[in-house]
C-alpha cells in the first residue's frame, strides 16, 4: 500500500453503459468526493435551454461528441468548484486525446494530477441490453434496469426514493447506441493505451456483478491511492 494521495482525483472510462455512472455514485459517497459526468452537465443544460445546450443537444441526440472546445470549457469550470478540492470521479470525460492533453493541461495549473483511471471493460451485447433497459427518476437521478432484477424499482415505472415517473433518456434507443459504440471505438478507445503507458489504468471487468466492481475498485484505490473505505 502507498501513503496517502492528497487528492482522489480519477477518472472512469469505458463504452456507453459500462456502468460508469452506477459505480460513480457508490464511489461518490464512499470517498466523500463528486461524480463529475460531462453527460449528466451537458443534458441539465440542454434542459434549462441554455445557449450551451441548445448547441449540444443535436450531437447528443445523433450519439455523436459535442465539439471539444464546449466540453473543455465546461469540465474546466466544474473542476474548479470548492467541492473538488479533494478529489472528484470524471464520468465521461476524457473522451479523445484531445481532450485528454486539455484535461492534463487544466490539472497541471492546478497543482494536481491524475491518480488512477479505472477502464470498465464491457462487451457490446452487454452493452445493448443495459442501454435499452435503463430507466432514470429525473429529479434524483438515480439509475434503474428493467432487464436486471438489481436494478428494478420496487414499484413498476417509478422511484423508490420519490415516486417519481421514471423516464427513459432519448439516446438509449437501440440505433443510437449502436452510433455510440462506434463513436467510442473511433474517439475514445485509444486513451486506454494513452492511460496504460502512463501507469494509471485499472482495468475492470465491467459485466462481473455490482459487488465485485465495487471490491476491486475499492482495493485498487487503497493500493494506489493509500485511501481506505471510510477513511478519507
Ligand atoms: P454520457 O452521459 O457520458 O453517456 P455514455 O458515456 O454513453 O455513458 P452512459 O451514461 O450511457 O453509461 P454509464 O457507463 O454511465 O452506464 P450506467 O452506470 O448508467 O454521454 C451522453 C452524450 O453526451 C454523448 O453521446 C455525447 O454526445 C455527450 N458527451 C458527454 N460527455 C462528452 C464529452 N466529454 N465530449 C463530447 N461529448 C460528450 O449503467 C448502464 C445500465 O447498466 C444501468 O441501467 C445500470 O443499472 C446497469 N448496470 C451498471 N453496472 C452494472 C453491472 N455491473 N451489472 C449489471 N447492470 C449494471
Amino acid at each position: 500500500m502507498t501513503a496517502p494521495v492528497d487528492r482522489l482525483d480519477i477518472v472512469l472510462l469505458g463504452p456507453p453503459g459500462a456502468g460508469k455512472g452506477t459505480h460513480a455514485v457508490w464511489a461518490s459517497q464512499t470517498y466523500g468526493i463528486p461524480h463529475i459526468s460531462t453527460g449528466d452537465l451537458l443534458r441539465s443544460q440542454v434542459v434549462a435551454l441554455t445557449a450551451l445546450g441548445q448547441k449540444a443537444k443535436a450531437f447528443i441526440d445523433r450519439g455523436e461528441l459535442v465539439p471539444d472546445a464546449l466540453v473543455i470549457s465546461m469540465a474546466r469550470e466544474r473542476l474548479e468548484l470548492a467541492d473538488a478540492g479533494r478529489g472528484f470521479l470524471l464520468d465521461g470525460f476524457p473522451r479523445n486525446l484531445e481532450q485528454a492533453i486539455a484535461l492534463q493541461s487544466m490539472l497541471s495549473d492546478l497543482g494536481r494530477k491524475i491518480v488512477l483511471v479505472f477502464y470498465y471493460n464491457t462487451p457490446s451485447e452487454v452493452i445493448i441490453r443495459r442501454v435499452t433497459g435503463r430507466r432514470i427518476a429525473p429529479s434524483s437521478g438515480r439509475v434503474y434496469n428493467i432487464f436486471n432484477p438489481e436494478f428494478t424499482s420496487k414499484v413498476e415505472g417509478r422511484c423508490d426514493i420519490t415516486g417519481e415517473p421514471l423516464v427513459q433518456r432519448p439516446d438509449d434507443n437501440e440505433e443510437t447506441i449502436v452510433k455510440r459504440l462506434d463513436v467510442y471505438q473511433k474517439q475514445t478507445a485509444s486513451l486506454i493505451e494513452h492511460y496504460r503507458s502512463q501507469a494509471l489504468l485499472f482495468e475492470i471487468k465491467g459485466d462481473d456483478p455490482v459487488v465485485s466492481v465495487r471490491q476491486a475498485m475499492s482495493a485498487a484505490i487503497l493500493d494506489r491511492c493509500g485511501h481506505a473505505v471510510g477513511k478519507s
